[in-house]
């Protein structure tokens, strides 16, 4: 069996993916499922918050854009079953390089897929960049599911629609015909405000089947434990934010993993 990939996406910055990448993937470990992240993001924040350097050459830059295997870039981290492909500066590159290329689309799906193969990994989350260009495309074209994450706040809907079009074409198009919106979770919740839990209500609307019943608090915890190299199980394990993303994995495990 290979894993089952899951892409972490939205076009719009800052709402949360690459926290959610990070401790969605390490609650996941943690439950024995081998689990394998890849920075798809030049900013490699990724690969920042957990202690990982970005350093030239040490990334999926050259493998992605070669088809050569990646494994010699797989990275182990100090957390049993969790290992992530870094990120560098250069992977900016890479989305004008690989326009260039045959199958660029489909480039990164090829490469995980021998991967998974050899490394018996069960899941493989992949932090996107804010935007819908190659890398994020190149993402999406390697997943079995989309899991967008939505910032609590007014207009949190607002370019969904682009991103379900995007799916919407892939399918069409024969890049990725069965790609699926998996979930939709809803991040920097703040249970003080009305406006949190009406914006959650208005999702719920749409998307009631994509949508988690945990959303993440807004927690200051959760914004300092990547300068540490820290998940939040490791910074502040028996806090909130500890406790909502250990409830999203459990959620996330019952909806792919069983
Ligand atoms: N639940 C939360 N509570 C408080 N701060 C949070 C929470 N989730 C994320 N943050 C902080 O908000 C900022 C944006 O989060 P994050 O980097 O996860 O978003 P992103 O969607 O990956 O951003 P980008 O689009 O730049 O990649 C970061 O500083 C992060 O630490
Ligand atoms: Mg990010």
């Amino acid at each position: 069996m290979p894993a089952i990939t899951i892409a972490i996406a939205n076009q719009k910055g800052g709402v949360g993916k690459t926290t959610t990448t990070i401790n969605l993937g390490a609650a996941m470990a943690s439950f024995g499922i081998p689990t394998l992240l890849v920075d798809m993001d030049p900013q490699g924040n990724a690969t920042s918050s957990l202690g990982i350097e970005k350093k030239a050459g040490t990334g999926i830059y050259e493998p992605l854009l070669a088809g050569d295997d990646l494994s010699p870039r797989v990275v182990a981290t100090n957390q049993e079953n969790l290992w992530i492909i870094p990120s560098e500066l250069d992977l900016a590159a890479a989305e004008l390089e690989l326009s260039s290329q045959d199958n660029y689309l489909i480039k990164l799906r090829k490469s995980l897929y021998n991967l998974s193969q050899n490394y018996g990994l069960k899941a493989i989350l992949i932090d996107c960049p804010p935007t819908l260009g190659l890398l994020s495309m190149n993402s999406l074209c390697a997943a079995d599911f989309l899991l967008i994450t939505l910032q609590s706040e007014y207009l949190a809907l607002e370019g969904l629609s682009q991103i379900t079009r995007v799916i919407h074409q892939l399918k069409q198009s024969g890049a990725n015909p069965d790609i699926r919106l998996g979930g939709i979770a809803m991040t920097m919740y703040d249970n003080r405000t009305r406006l949190s839990y009406e914006v959650w209500q208005e999702v719920n609307k749409h998307y009631p089947e994509e949508i988690f019943r945990t959303a993440i608090p807004r927690t200051v915890r959760l914004s300092e434990a990547p300068s540490f190299g820290k998940t939040i199980f490791q910074y502040e394990p028996n806090g909130i934010g500890a406790k909502a993303y250990l409830a999203l994995a459990r959620e996330v495990r019952k909806r792919f993993f069983e």
